[in-house]
C-alpha cells in the first residue's frame, strides 16, 4: 500500500529544504547523471536522509535529488534511481514520483539505458519510448494506493505524452539529433535476456529492452504527471551480435551523451 502519510512525511522534508516548489521532474538514468549541467543547483538532498525513501545500491547511481533552475524553471532531478532488481518492491521504485506530485511536479522526463531489440537502432542512438510492455512482474499500484495521490484504475494510453513526444522531436530536428520512436519492455533483471527471450520480445513489438522505468511512468500515469521517456541504446540485445553483454558495453555507450542529452533537455523544458 502506498501511503499518503508516508509520502506527505517526504514530500514536506523536502519541501522544507527548498524554496519554490518544483514544476519539472527528471528522472537520470545510469551514467546520465552529468546531462544537467546546466542546472544552477540550489539544494541536493541525499535520498538516505528523505523519510522512507529507499536508497540506489548501485555505483552507477549516486542517490540523491538535485534541485534548482534550469532554463528559468524549477527543476527536481534525480540523480540515479532505483531498481526492483536492487530488492525492491515495484511500489518503492514509484515511490518519489507520488513525491514529486505532492511537490507539485506536472511534467516528468525519465532517461534510461536500454538494449536495442529493433535492429535499426544503433548503439548511442537515442530513442523516444512511444509505449511500453510490462515484462518486470509487479505492478506499483498492486498493493493499493490512497485516493489523494493516485487513481489506481488508471488509463495508460496516453501515458507516454503525445504533445511532449511532438515537442521532443522538434527539438531533436533543431539541433540535429537522430530520434527514433519506439516500444520498451521492461524486464526484472538484473541478468540480461536470453537470446530467445529477445525474439519473443521482438514478436510482441519490443523494440528496446531495459530494466528500469516501467513502475516510474505507471505512477506518473496514476497521478496525472506528463511524461516523456527517452532511452539511450547502449547495446544491442542479446543474442543480435555475436558479443557478451555486460555492464562494460553500458558504461561505454555513455561517452559524449550528457552534452547530447543536455541538448535535448534544455530545448524541452523551457
Ligand atoms: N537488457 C536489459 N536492460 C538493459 C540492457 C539490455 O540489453 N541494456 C541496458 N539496459
Amino acid at each position: 500500500m502506498i501511503e499518503y502519510a508516508k509520502v506527505k512525511e517526504a514530500s514536506d522534508f523536502i519541501a522544507s529544504k527548498i524554496g519554490e516548489a518544483p514544476e519539472y521532474g527528471i528522472i537520470l538514468g545510469s551514467g546520465f547523471a552529468k546531462a544537467v549541467s546546466n542546472l544552477e543547483v540550489e539544494t541536493v538532498i541525499e535520498y538516505a536522509d528523505v523519510p522512507n525513501m529507499r536508497c540506489s545500491t548501485n555505483s552507477m547511481h549516486p542517490g540523491k535529488f538535485v534541485i534548482g533552475k534550469f532554463n528559468g524553471k524549477q527543476v527536481i532531478c534525480m540523480q540515479g534511481r532505483i531498481h526492483m532488481y536492487e530488492g525492491y518492491e515495484s511500489y518503492e521504485v514509484a515511490f518519489p514520483v507520488f513525491v514529486m506530485k505532492l511537490l507539485g511536479v506536472k511534467t516528468l522526463i525519465i532517461t534510461n539505458a536500454t538494449g536495442a531489440i529493433n535492429a535499426s537502432y544503433n548503439v548511442t542512438d537515442f530513442v523516444l519510448i512511444k509505449d511500453h510492455i510490462n515484462f518486470s512482474g509487479d505492478n506499483p499500484l498492486r498493493l493499493g494506493i490512497d485516493p489523494r495521490l493516485a487513481n489506481a484504475c488508471c488509463d495508460m494510453t496516453y501515458a507516454y505524452s503525445p504533445a511532449l513526444r511532438e515537442k521532443a522531436k522538434a527539438v531533436a530536428a533543431k539541433h540535429g539529433v537522430e530520434l527514433a520512436e519506439g516500444v520498451y519492455i521492461g524486464v526484472f533483471g538484473p541478468s540480461f535476456e536470453t537470446p530467445a527471450e529477445i525474439r519473443a520480445f521482438r514478436i510482441w513489438g519490443a523494440d528496446l529492452v531495459g530494466m528500469s522505468t516501467v513502475p516510474e511512468v505507471i505512477a506518473a500515469s496514476a497521478c496525472g504527471i506528463e511524461l516523456l521517456a527517452i532511452s539511450l541504446v547502449t547495446n544491442m540485445a542479446a543474442g543480435m551480435t555475436v558479443d557478451k553483454l555486460g555492464l562494460d558495453d553500458i558504461t561505454a555507450a555513455m561517452d559524449g551523451v550528457p552534452e547530447r542529452l543536455g541538448k535535448l533537455l534544455d530545448g524541452i523544458i523551457e
